[in-house]
């Protein structure tokens, strides 16, 4: 399900400029009105002779760091400074557009529940390495475990299934696997074992893949961090997870509210990695 707000204007193509100096971008133009996009929201505006000015157009974002640059780019048109919000715990300003409507901008100073679009979380999921300490409820897991019963595998065989560790010593032992590379297990509250029942499917390399790469998008759609650590199908994992030794381990990632924030990897462009026959 989406939606849109429509609101009416009197000068279509200022309020539209305005908003995409914000950031907006124009999603579809229609007969006197232009339906704008900022992550989840969509906005249209309609040239009317009168002005909808009610309510507040919110902006939010990552990192409060954000909030403060585009305080120093709106300060003209502000009506408060950046400041925390404890009723709400959110770190926020308000401003005015060219029309007078009230417009917000704010970071949330706690964990929120899933709002992302498919192609924003693919692009902004990145490899975790440093957790806050706070532990991570059942509740919230078992929605995450409730999006990947949908993980596709070699002909349906479900042959996937997870497990959540949350005891230190264990967490200690499967990070000094691999040195350096299983380190981050330890930094988490918890971490997830990604697991292929063998004995249900051929494809058990396939299997394994897209189930914790499901997983690693459902938890980041959630709020939370994860990062694959590579060869982690080893003996010693196995034992102390009573995991069957015939079973395959995909990757244990370790688990938890990101502690670190991460600019983007440098990425190919597409020439260089998609061809067109
Ligand atoms: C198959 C595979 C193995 C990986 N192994 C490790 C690992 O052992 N330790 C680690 O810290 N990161 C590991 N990573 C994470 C990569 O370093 C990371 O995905 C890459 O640097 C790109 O960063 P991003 O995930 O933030 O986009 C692995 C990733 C993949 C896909």
């Amino acid at each position: 399900m989406s939606g849109i707000v429509f609101l009416k204007t009197k000068n279509l193509n200022m309020i539209r400029d305005f908003y995409l100096s914000i950031g907006m971008k124009v999603w579809l133009k229609q007969a006197e009105c232009t339906i704008l996009k900022h992550g989840n929201m969509l906005l249209g505006f309609c040239e009317r002779d009168e002005i909808d000015k009610q309510g507040i157009i919110t902006f939010f974002y990552d990192e409060q760091t954000q909030v403060d640059s585009l305080y120093e780019k709106y300060k003209t048109i502000s009506t408060s400074s950046p400041k925390i919000n404890e009723k709400y715990n959110i770190y926020n300003f308000f401003a005015q557009d060219p029309e007078g409507r009230t417009i917000e901008f704010q970071t949330f100073l706690s964990p929120i529940i899933s709002y992302q679009i498919i192609d924003e979380a693919l692009i902004k999921r990145r490899s975790i390495r440093k957790f806050k300490k706070n532990d991570i409820s059942n509740d919230l897991l078992n929605r995450i475990f409730d999006v990947c019963r949908f993980s596709p595998t070699s002909r349906n065989c479900q042959s996937f299934y997870y497990i959540v560790i949350r005891n230190p010593e264990v967490l200690s032992l499967l990070a000094s696997l691999r040195e350096s590379s299983s380190a981050p297990i330890a930094k988490a509250p918890c971490a997830v074992a990604v697991c292929i029942d063998t004995d249900k499917t051929k494809r058990i390399e396939q299997d394994g893949a897209i189930a914790a790469y499901h997983f690693i998008l459902a938890a980041y759609n959630h709020g939370l961090g994860t990062c694959w650590i590579g060869a982690m199908d080893r003996d010693e994992a196995k034992t102390v997870l009573n995991i069957p030794a015939h079973h395959f381990i995909a990757t244990i990632t370790p688990l938890g509210y990101p502690d670190e924030t991460k600019t983007i990897p440098e990425r190919r462009n597409l020439g260089e990695f998609v061809r067109f026959f």
